[in-house]
């Protein structure tokens, strides 16, 4: 955890923004994998290890704002559990950590809340993801599962949003550990990589890290020689000569900051010619997208400059002809790069997005694009110093796209489907660091990772 002050000026600041009633931030509990005491991985909520940082489970808290106090509502635990899982802090003890000025059995708070609904008091809750989380709020609020949505506060939401946007020094020292130990796990993988190998070798190097430092992963690992797919979660393939791996993977260290990373890279010791070609158009769009970053500028502009900078790579090698600013403007060069340039990150890898991806990534006037590819950015808006974020730029051939749009004869005045047909069988190469925005500009996070053509390869040589 922080200092208990960090939580308190949190908690003070979000007072100052939702101005009356009480603000419920649920906690997490332990969800049963296949019976009840043989649980998933236990994850705190984002927002309340923001606002309480404490990282147990079956806790939640309220911010009382009209009467100027927190309390933390848990329970004391009986000799029986101890025996089975250890001591544990004490209420009164978590709830000094955090500096909250009240402590009540979890089963308070339903009588709380109704005594705040008798008194007409505002109660302001966020989006629930967690079926656990929505039953509960169905019976102490008496709102039904399926209106819940409908009826979270957004002067909550937003208020919560315009916080954790902007990361603190603290935060950011957090966040450059976390890409410290995503360095280990990609380094360590690039020199484990050999033909015969399964990508669930190098995975399991990949998770063992970020176990191994404290953390555990930050999402589900992409290792996959068919980096076409772009979220692909399959690890069964057997390395061959030839293909290149795409690895997307990061810790999410101790204090839950994530790191995202990807790199690409040969399963051999050298990219063949072709592949450093298009591996060079992707790495020159993100150079070149990061050395773009400031306060102000709007990241859609950031995302469609990398397309069309992409495009323009994959004109000069044949795969696409015209005028790229109009191939960029209908979306022609999204066959290739069909996602977004990149998100917030944070406590969570895509920072935020259970309160509402457009409400973190946009704004009013600036609404996401229902067109393919645009509308996977996440994040258009503009910059602001404190913002940390992804930039991710790929390449990718996905056959069956090719086909589907090849049969309808799609965008054949930008895209050259003769010569995208010699590229069927290339997989995919994304590269993506981390950014932090600054007052003037923008310092990418953590060590170096090797991402040239001759760092890569110098790291499959070592
Ligand atoms: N790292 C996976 C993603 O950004 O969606
Ligand atoms: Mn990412």
């Amino acid at each position: 955890m922080f200092s208990k002050e960090t939580y308190i000026n949190r908690r003070n600041t979000l007072k100052e923004n939702v101005v009356s009633g009480l603000i419920l931030l649920m906690g997490n509990d332990e969800t049963p994998m296949n019976y009840t005491d043989n649980t998933f991985r236990y994850r705190q909520d984002s927002s309340f290890l923001y606002y309480l940082g404490i990282d147990l489970h079956h806790l939640a808290a309220i911010i009382d704002v009209d009467a100027n106090k927190t309390i933390l509502f848990g329970n004391d635990l009986s000799v029986e559990y101890i025996v089975w899982m250890g001591a544990q802090p004490t209420m009164r003890e978590l709830a000094d950590k955090t500096g909250a000025e009240e402590t009540q059995p979890y089963n308070n708070i339903a009588t709380y809340l109704k005594n705040a609904q008798s008194k007409n008091q505002p109660i302001h809750f966020l989006p629930p993801y967690r079926t656990e989380n929505m039953l509960k709020l169905e019976e102490w609020l008496g709102i039904p599962v399926k209106d819940l949505k409908n009826k979270t506060s957004k002067e909550l939401i937003h208020a919560v949003i315009a916080q954790r946007s902007i990361k603190s020094d603290e935060e950011i020292k957090e966040m450059e550990h976390a890409v410290a130990i995503t360095k280990e796990m990609h380094v360590s993988v690039m020199r484990a990589t050999k033909a015969g190998r399964k990508e669930f070798n190098l995975a399991g190097i990949a998770k063992g890290i970020a176990k191994g430092c404290g953390g555990d992963l930050a999402y589900g690992i992409i290792m996959t020689v068919n980096g076409q797919t772009l979220h692909n979660h399959y690890h069964g393939n057997t390395l061959e000569s030839g293909q290149i791996v795409l690895g997307d993977f990061g810790a999410e260290n101790g204090m839950h900051y994530a790191g995202d990373i990807t790199r690409t890279f040969p399963v051999d010791k050298t990219f063949t010619q072709k592949q450093k070609e298009i591996y060079q158009i992707v790495l020159d769009a993100e150079v070149n997208a990061i050395e773009s970053l400031k306060p102000g500028v709007q990241y859609k502009t950031t995302h469609l400059q990398a397309g069309k900078n992409m495009a323009e790579g994959l004109k000069s090698l044949g795969l696409m002809h015209g005028d790229m600013d109009e191939a960029v403007a209908v979306g022609a060069h999204a066959l290739f790069f069909p996602h977004g340039l990149g998100h917030m990150i944070g406590l969570d890898v895509h920072d935020m997005e259970d309160l509402g991806e457009d409400l973190v990534g946009y704004r009013e006037g600036l609404e996401r694009s229902s067109q393919f590819g645009l509308r996977s950015l996440r994040l258009g808006k503009e910059l602001e110093a404190g913002y940390v974020i992804t930039v991710e730029p790929g390449l990718y051939f996905i056959p069956e796209l090719i086909d589907l749009w090849q049969s309808e004869n799609k965008f054949s005045e930008f895209l050259n489907y003769d010569k995208i047909n010699t590229y069927r069988d290339f997989g995919g190469i994304r590269i993506e660091d981390n950014i932090l925005i600054t007052e003037d500009g923008y310092r990418i996070l953590g060590p170096a990772i090797p991402k040239t053509i001759a760092e890569v390869e110098a790291e499959r040589n070592r």
